[in-house]
C-alpha cells in the first residue's frame, strides 16, 4: 500500500517519486529545545511579558544621546545609552545606520568596551572577548552603492532621516526611549522598538548566584506595578534562580559553559496594519507565518533558527530545521516591506497579531491587525536591514543585492537527479543508467551517498564495490550524464588516513572549549570537523579536490555536502557544543548558523579551482544561511514519503524562493516543478527507480520527467532571471498578485518564473481534482487541453486524474520549450525550439528566452542569447535584450555556434477563428528574404479553445526575425 501510495504521489505530480523514508516514524522532540528550555529565549520572553503587564507605563531603558549623532556620506552614527540602575554605570551601545542601497537602511548596534577589565571572563577561557561581528563578511557581497541622497536633521526629541531615490523614505529616530519609525507615503510601515522590547544583555563580571531576571525587575523598578504583576515577577525570578543560570546551562546531559555569561540581543519590529508575514526559512509550516504566543490556531513556541539535523521532522511546526535565512516580508494590499536580521547565533522569533490600539476617530471602522515580531538571538550584534518595498520584488532584489544573487547553475543540474542511499557498486550505477536509457527516461545525474567511500573516509573509494570509478564516469559521459558524490565535514579520526592526519597536524580542525581538537561521533564513528572559518583550512580543503588528489574523479563528478549544520550524533541537539572554538577564537555559539555556508562555499571554491578554464560548480547543501544561494542548491533534508510531507514541501520551497535561494528541492517526490528535481531513497527502503514502478506508472512518471525536460528552456530562463535580479523561480500567489488579498494565504499552487505557468499539484491521497484559486481579471488555459478558466477571485475545480498534472497557463505569455525527448540535457543542446503562445484577450502575448553554453562562465563576457518574443497586431517578433558583452569575440563565436538552432514550431493557443481553414504566414529574417510558411488551424476539443501551428518557420533562435500572421 505504502508502495502504491508513493507512486501515486509521483503521478499526481507536480510531484514525483519513489522517495524516501520508510514507515512513518517521527522526530524525537525531546532532543530539541523549546524556548522555555533555552535560557536566553526564556529570559527575553519574560521581558516581553513584563513589558506587556506594565503596559503604557513601561519605560524602555535605552536612549540615543542626541549629542553623539553625526551623519555623512550615507551613514549616521550615535551612541545609545542603556541605564542599568542607579548604582551601576550606563552601558554604551554604538549605533550605526547605513543606507547601503537606495531605500535600504541597515541598523547596527554594538556594545562598547570602554575600560579594559570591564569584562572578566571565566578563568582559563579561550574565547574571544568581543561580540562576533563577522556575519556580514560571509552573508554579504561586494561594495554596497550607498545612498547619496540621504539627509538628516535633529529636531528636539527626534532625528529625522530622509533617504531613497527622491527622498521618498523617512526614518524618524526617537531619542528617548530609542525607537525608529520607517515611513513611506506619510504612513509608518515598520516600527523598531515601538514596544520597548529592545534588550541588550551587556557583559558583566561573573557573580555567583546572580538573578537572571535582574534586568526586568530593576529596570522597571521606578515604574508603578500592580500587586499581581509584582507577585508574578517574583515568582518567575525564583523559578529562574532555581532553574537557570547565566553562566552555564545543561540540556539532555550536555553542559554549555558560557565563558561570556549572558549576552543575548533582542528587539521588537512591528508592521502596522500588516496581517501577513512570510519568510524566515527553514520551517515545515504554512507560507503565511502563524502567531506564536498561544493564540488559537497558532503555536506556543517562537519560530526557531538553529541549524540542526532534524531527522523526519514534524509538520506544521515552528521547530528549527537544517538552515536559516532570517529574512521576513510583511504584506498587505499593494504594499510589502521586509527585514533581515543578520545574526548567526541561535535565534527565536515570536509573532503576535494584535488589533490596532483603537483610534477614537475611526469608531472601530476598518480596524486592522498589526503584526508584531520579537527577534531574540543568543549573542552577537543587533544588525538589522529594513526594506521599504513597496513590491515584494523590490525587497528580494535589494536583499540579493546585499547577500548575492543565486548562482546560475549548469544546465545538467536542472534536469532530473536519480539518488539512493546507496547505489552499491560501479556495476549497479551502470546498470541503473542502462535501464533509464532502455526505458527512455531522461535523467542527468546519478548520486552516491556515503557508502561509496572506504569506511566513510571521504576522498577515498571502497575498492571492492567501486574498483573502477573512472570507468563508471566514462560510461555515464557517453550520454553526457554526471555523477554526484557526497563529502561531509566530519573527518574520520583514524591513523594512516592522510586527510585526518593533515587536518590534525596542520591544526585545521574545530577546537573544544579547552582549545584541543574537538572529537565527536558521526557516520565514520570518532571524527573531527574541518573548520572552514579558517582560511588555511579552506586552502587545504580546496586542494583535496584536484583530480590528482581525489583519485577516481573526472570532470563529470560533482558534489553533495550533507551533515554540515554540523550534525554530531553525540552532541547537544545533535550538533556541536556551543563553547567549541573556531578560527579567531570565536565560539561556535556565535557562528553556528553560518557553519553550513562556510563548508558549502569551500566546496564551491574547490570545484571552481579544479577545472581550467573553470566550469560552474554544482554543490548541493543541506545546511544554509543568507548568502548560500551564491554557491549552489539546497534540499529540504530527510522527510518522509507521505502526503503531509508532500503538501508541506510546497510552502517550504516557496519560502526558500522568496528568501533569495530558489535552487531548492524536496525529496518527497522530487517534483517536476521544483527548481531542484531529485528522487532519493533511504538505505532501508526498496529500490524505487522509476522503471521499477510497472505499468502504467512507469509511463506516467516518464511523461512527468519529460514534461520537465520539455520546459527546460523556460526553467533555465527563470534561473537566469533569478541570477540577475534575485527573483523567485517558484512564486506564491501573493508575490505575483500583491493587490489580491484573497490570495495572500495560498500555499498549494505556484507560478513558474515569468512564464505564466501555474502549477497546482494534487496534495491529498485519492484526489481526482484540485481546486485552483484564480485572481479576477486573468484568463488561464489548461496546459494540455487548452480549456479556458476565467479568474474571478474564486477557486475553480480542475480535473486531475493520475496521468495528468494540474497545470495552467496565464493568457498573455509566450513559453519556450524543447519537444524532442532525449536521454539528458546535454544531448538536447542543439535541439530546435517550440514557442507556445498563449494569446490574451487583445491578441497579445510576451515571453523571454535565455540560452548560453550551460556550463562555463563565458556568459559573463556576453556569450549568450537573450530574446524577447512579442505577439501584437498579428505579428510575432524576436528582439535581442541588452547584452553589454555582445561585441566581444567569445560572444560573437557563441552566437555563431548557435546559427543552426532554430524555432521548429510555433503553437498559438486561443487562435482567432478567422484563421480557420489555415493560411500562410510570412517569415522575415535578418538579412534574409521573406518566406511563406503554412499555418494550420484546429478546432478545440475536450472543451479547449482553438489553436494553430506554424510548422517549421526555421528562424534561428539567436537573431532578429518576425512572423506576420
Ligand atoms: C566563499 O568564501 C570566500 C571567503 O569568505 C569569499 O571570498 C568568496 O567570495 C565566497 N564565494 C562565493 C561565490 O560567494
Amino acid at each position: 500500500m505504502a508502495w502504491f501510495r508513493r507512486y501515486s504521489t509521483w503521478l499526481s505530480l507536480v510531484v514525483a517519486v519513489f522517495a524516501l523514508f520508510g514507515p512513518a516514524s517521527s522526530v524525537k522532540h525531546e532532543n530539541f529545545k523549546t524556548c522555555d528550555q533555552s535560557g536566553f529565549c526564556r529570559r527575553n520572553r519574560a521581558y516581553a511579558d513584563h513589558v506587556d503587564t506594565t503596559g503604557n507605563s513601561w519605560a524602555s531603558p535605552y536612549a540615543l544621546d542626541p549629542k553623539t549623532v553625526k551623519a555623512g556620506s550615507g551613514r549616521l552614527t550615535g551612541t545609545i545609552l542603556k541605564t542599568v540602575n542607579q548604582d551601576k554605570p550606563v552601558v554604551e551601545l554604538p549605533l550605526l545606520i547605513q543606507f547601503p542601497e537606495p531605500g535600504v537602511a541597515r541598523i547596527t548596534i554594538d556594545e562598547a568596551r570602554r575600560q579594559k577589565g570591564d569584562i572578566e571572563l571565566r578563568h582559563g577561557s579561550q574565547c574571544r572577548k568581543e561580540r562576533y561581528n563577522e556575519v556580514s563578511s560571509w552573508a554579504m557581497v561586494g561594495q554596497p552603492k550607498g545612498d547619496e541622497e540621504m539627509q538628516y536633521e535633529t529636531r528636539g526629541k527626534e532625528t529625522v532621516v530622509l533617504y531613497g531615490t527622491g527622498k521618498k523614505y523617512k526614518a524618524i529616530i526617537k531619542h528617548e526611549p530609542f525607537s525608529i519609525d520607517f515611513v513611506r507615503d506619510e504612513q509608518v510601515h515598520v516600527k523598531i522598538n515601538g514596544k520597548g522590547l529592545l534588550n541588550y544583555e551587556h557583559w558583566r563580571p561573573k557573580v555567583e548566584r546572580e538573578k537572571p531576571a535582574e534586568e526586568g525587575k530593576q529596570e522597571g523598578e521606578e515604574v508603578k506595578q500592580d500587586e499581581q504583576a509584582k507577585e508574578d515577577l517574583k515568582k518567575r525570578e525564583e523559578e529562574d534562580e532555581n532553574k537557570w543560570s547565566w553562566w552555564d546551562e545543561s540540556f539532555g546531559g550536555n553542559t554549555d559553559t558560557k565563558p561570556k555569561g549572558p549576552e543575548s540581543v533582542a528587539l521588537d519590529v512591528t508592521f502596522p496594519e500588516y496581517e501577513h508575514v512570510y519568510g524566515i526559512p527553514g520551517h515545515a509550516g504554512p507560507l503565511s507565518l502563524k502567531e506564536t504566543r498561544g493564540a488559537s490556531g497558532g503555536y506556543n513556541d517562537p519560530y526557531r533558527l538553529y541549524n540542526t539535523d532534524v531527522f523526519e521532522y514534524e509538520m506544521d511546526s515552528p521547530m528549527t530545521l537544517y538552515g536559516a535565512i532570517p529574512l521576513m516580508y510583511a504584506q498587505r494590499k499593494n504594499s510589502a516591506v521586509g527585514i533581515f536580521w543578520m545574526n548567526a547565533a541561535e535565534t527565536w522569533i515570536d509573532i503576535v497579531k494584535e488589533k490596532q490600539s483603537s483610534n477614537p476617530l475611526s469608531l472601530g471602522i476598518g480596524s486592522k491587525l498589526n503584526t508584531r515580531t520579537h527577534w531574540i538571538s543568543e549573542s552577537g550584534l543587533i544588525d538589522l536591514v529594513v526594506f521599504m518595498g513597496p513590491e515584494p520584488k523590490d525587497i528580494i532584489q535589494q536583499y540579493t543585492a546585499l547577500t548575492g544573487k543565486p548562482q546560475l547553475p549548469q544546465t545538467f543540474s536542472i534536469g532530473y537527479h536519480q539518488c539512493r542511499w546507496n547505489y552499491v557498486s560501479d556495476e549497479d550505477v551502470k546498470d541503473v543508467d542502462k535501464k533509464m536509457s532502455r526505458y527512455s527516461i531522461p535523467y542527468d545525474v546519478i548520486w552516491l551517498d556515503i557508502e561509496y567511500s572506504d569506511s566513510k573516509k571521504y576522498f577515498t573509494w571502497d575498492s571492492h564495490s567501486f574498483p573502477d570509478p573512472i570507468g563508471m564516469e566514462k560510461h555515464l559521459d557517453v550520454s553526457q550524464r554526471k555523477l554526484v558524490v557526497i563529502i561531509d565535514p566530519h573527518i574520520k579520526n583514524e591513523g594512516g588516513y592522510a586527510v585526518s592526519e593533515q587536518l590534525k597536524s596542520q591544526n585545521l580542525a574545530v577546537k573544544n572549549k579547552d582549545n584541543d581538537i574537538y572529537d565527536g561521533w558521526c557516520w565514520p564513528g570518532s571524527s573531527n570537523w574541518i573548520d572552514c572559518f579558517n582560511p588555511a583550512a579552506r586552502k587545504w580543503y580546496n586542494a583535496l579536490y584536484t583530480y590528482k588528489s581525489f583519485t577516481g574523479t573526472s570532470p563529470n563528478v560533482f558534489l553533495w555536502n550533507d551533515m554540515n549544520e554540523p550534525s554530531v550524533f553525540n552532541g547537544p541537539e545533535t550538533t556541536m557544543p556551543k563553547d567549541n572554538l573556531h578560527h579567531g577564537n570565536w565560539e561556535h555559539r556565535d557562528v553556528h548558523n553560518l557553519n553550513g555556508l562556510t563548508f558549502h562555499n569551500a566546496t564551491y571554491e574547490a570545484l571552481l579551482a579544479r577545472d581550467s578554464p573553470p566550469k560552474r560548480p554544482f554543490v548541493l547543501t543541506r545546511s544554509y544561511y543568507s548568502g548560500s544561494q551564491r554557491v549552489g542548491a539546497m534540499w529540504t533534508g530527510d522527510n518522509q514519503a507521505s502526503w503531509p510531507h508532500l503538501a508541506a514541501s510546497i510552502p517550504m520551497l516557496l519560502s526558500m524562493n522568496i528568501a533569495g535561494f530558489p535552487f531548492a528541492g524536496a525529496d518527497v517526490g522530487a517534483g517536476a516543478f521544483y527548481p531542484f528535481f531529485r528522487g532519493h531513497a533511504h538505505i532501508d527502503s526498496r529500490r524505487r527507480e522509476p522503471y521499477l514502478a510497472g505499468s502504467p506508472y512507469t509511463q506516467i512518471i516518464t511523461q512527468a520527467i519529460r514534461l520537465r525536460y520539455q520546459l527546460l528552456p523556460a526553467f533555465y530562463t527563470a534561473f537566469h532571471t533569478a541570477h540577475t535580479y534575485g527573483y523567485p523561480i517558484m512564486r506564491p500567489n501573493w508575490y505575483v498578485h500583491p493587490d489580491d488579498e484573497a490570495g495572500f494565504a495560498l500555499e498549494n499552487q505556484f507560478y513558474l518564473g515569468d512564464t505564466g505557468l501555474l502549477a497546482a499539484p494534487v496534495l491529498t491521497e485519492g484526489a481526482e481534482s484540485v481546486d485552483v484559486y484564480l485572481p479576477s481579471g486573468y484568463t488561464y488555459y489548461d496546459y494540455f487541453t487548452y480549456t479556458p478558466h476565467v479568474g474571478s477571485g474564486k477557486t475553480v475545480t480542475i480535473p486531475a486524474p493520475l496521468d495528468k498534472i494540474p497545470l495552467l497557463m496565464q493568457a498573455g505569455h509566450i513559453i519556450p520549450r524543447k519537444d524532442r525527448p532525449r536521454r539528458s540535457t546535454g544531448l538536447m543542446k542543439w535541439d530546435p525550439y517550440t514557442l507556445l503562445i498563449v494569446l490574451g484577450g487583445e491578441g497579445k502575448a510576451v515571453g523571454e528566452l535565455y540560452v548560453d553554453d550551460g556550463e562555463s562562465f563565458d556568459y559573463q563576457s556576453g556569450a549568450y542569447i537573450h530574446r524577447r518574443f512579442e505577439f501584437e497586431g498579428g505579428k510575432l517578433t524576436s528582439k535581442a535584450l541588452a547584452n553589454p558583452g555582445a561585441g566581444r569575440k567569445v560572444a560573437r563565436e557563441y552566437v555563431k555556434s548557435m546559427k543552426d538552432v532554430v524555432v521548429e514550431r510555433v503553437v498559438i493557443v486561443n487562435a482567432p477563428k478567422n484563421w480557420e481553414g489555415g493560411k500562410h504566414v510570412s517569415v522575415t529574417e535578418e538579412g534574409g528574404k521573406e518566406r511563406k510558411v503554412e499555418l494550420q488551424w484546429f478546432e478545440g476539443n475536450d472543451g479547449g479553445v482553438a489553436w494553430a501551428v506554424v510548422k517549421n518557420p526555421r528562424v534561428a533562435v539567436g537573431v532578429e526575425w518576425g512572423i506576420q500572421f
